[in-house]
């Protein structure tokens, strides 16, 4: 029996196109696993009712390990008209899968790793004082809380009157107390002290793991002073136990503007939900965009693994696929690091940074042309064939590996 079960969810669009690729690559490095399907994403929405069907919580449950593709999800009017005309009326509300499945199985902790390929085009790049330009080697990782902040799901347009009565209890919600029903939309955003600990932690233990030089708290805490506020609080205190560490403390709109001023400067980043998915994916544009963005969704007991992308409906149906398969490969990294098999991992990214810095072998993306049929006829390879050449590499490196251990 293999050591581990991973429940493979490949959802919409090109998250069909890359998953099959990841475990092409777990497959050759010998990752001990078996793989179970789990129905997950719009289609499931549609007929269902639900994105999330619970025969997939019960997998994940059970297995605890998931690699996850891409899902599609649709504005509330659209998704309703798709519903299934049975279904309507019912009480089905859509909920995005994975958001839910973050809080189902308290996925709290994210980690997205921004760490840039030499010889990546896309590689962020900075004009020098005295003429030319230079490329900064960008490795930062975002840990960015996953199950709280304003994704946590408490909001209302048209709030109920408990609700309107209990805001109308704080004096800064005097000029909105009268504004119609329909015309009000609230979000909230919630900050627990234990899960910003863990958040704090995990990213402190990070930096001390894989020696980065500093860690930042980024958030707004001279305007959201309770929760942002906490946040910082927390990390203050967290940073008490890794003395070794500095703690820095940047505001999220300064933060997006010094990424490109000085990101080489930066390592472990920790930020609440949406400070985190925007600052996340804000460096991940330094590193080479959304093909090279992986992603860990990491709670105490299960553990999914996604490209930062999502289903790119345009590109989805290209036969063969010309997506690039890499943030979805370096996802499968992170599992194996996850279950312990960090060599296995290393070759992995070893293969894939061969690849890159080869320069032969470039998916659209890469390439900066669009994206379409044509891009082949130009010279770019289709997921496949990058899947291929990571693959080849791969056989290099582990030969390298051998004879390293031989010697
Ligand atoms: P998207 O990430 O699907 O695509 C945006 C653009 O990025 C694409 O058109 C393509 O040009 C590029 N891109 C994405 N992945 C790529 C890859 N692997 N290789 C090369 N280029 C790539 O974001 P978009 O268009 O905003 O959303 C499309 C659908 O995906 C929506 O329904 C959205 O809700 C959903 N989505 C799902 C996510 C998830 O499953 N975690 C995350 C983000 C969006
Ligand atoms: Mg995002």
């Amino acid at each position: 029996m293999p050591k581990h079960t991973v429940v493979t969810m490949s959802g919409d669009g090109i998250g069909n196109q890359v998953l099959p690729e990841a475990i092409r690559v777990l497959d050759a490095v010998g990752f001990d696993a078996s793989y179970v399907h789990g129905d997950i994403g719009w289609e499931f929405w549609k007929t269902e009712g639900n994105a999330l069907p619970d025969r997939t919580v019960e997998l994940l449950a059970r297995h605890k390990l998931g690699l996850f593709g891409a899902i599609t999800s649709k504005p509330k009017k659209e998704g309703d008209a798709e519903l299934n005309p049975a279904l309507r009326g019912k009480g089905y509300t859509y909920y995005s899968p994975i958001v839910t499945m973050r809080q189902l199985f308290n996925l709290d902790i994210c980690v997205r790793p921004c760490i840039g390929f030499p010889g990546n085009p896309l590689n962020f790049i900075r004009k020098k004082p005295g003429g030319g330009f230079e490329e900064p080697q960008v490795n930062v990782v975002v840990f960015r809380q996953n199950t709280e902040g304003l994704y946590c799901g408490v909001e209302w347009t048209n709030p109920p009157q408990a609700v309107h009565k209990a805001l109308a209890s704080h004096a800064k919600f005097r000029p909105f107390a009268k504004v119609k029903g329909e015309e009000l939309a609230i979000s909230v955003r919630i900050i627990t002290r234990p899960a910003a600990e863990r958040i704090c932690r995990a990213a402190f233990q990070w930096a001390r793991n894989y020696g980065y030089k500093n860690v930042t708290i980024c958030e707004k805490p001279n305007v959201l002073r309770e929760t942002s506020g906490m946040m910082e609080d927390v990390a203050k205190q967290v940073a008490k136990e890794f003395p070794e560490i500095p703690l820095w403390s940047t505001n999220i709109d300064a933060q997006t503007m010094w990424l490109t001023k000085n990101p080489e400067d930066f390592g472990v980043i920790i930020a609440s939900n949406l400070f985190g998915d925007v600052i996340s994916d804000a460096f991940a544009g330094l590193v080479g965009g959304l093909g090279f963005a992986a992603s860990g969704n990491i709670g105490d007991e299960v553990a999914v693994f996604e490209p930062t992308h999502g289903s790119a409906p345009k590109y989805a149906e290209l036969d063969p696929p010309i997506v690039n398969p890499i943030a979805m490969i370096l996802s499968a990294a992170m599992l194996l690091d996850h279950v312990g098999q960090n060599k296995k991992a290393d070759r992995v990214r070893a293969a894939i940074a061969a690849v890159v810095g080869e320069g032969k072998v470039r998916t659209y993306d890469m390439m900066r042309i669009p994206g379409g049929p044509k891009a082949m006829a130009q010279g770019a390879a289709n997921t496949t064939q990058m899947t291929d050449a990571i693959l080849a590499r791969l056989q290099s490196v582990g030969m390298r590996d051998k004879v390293g251990a031989a010697h």
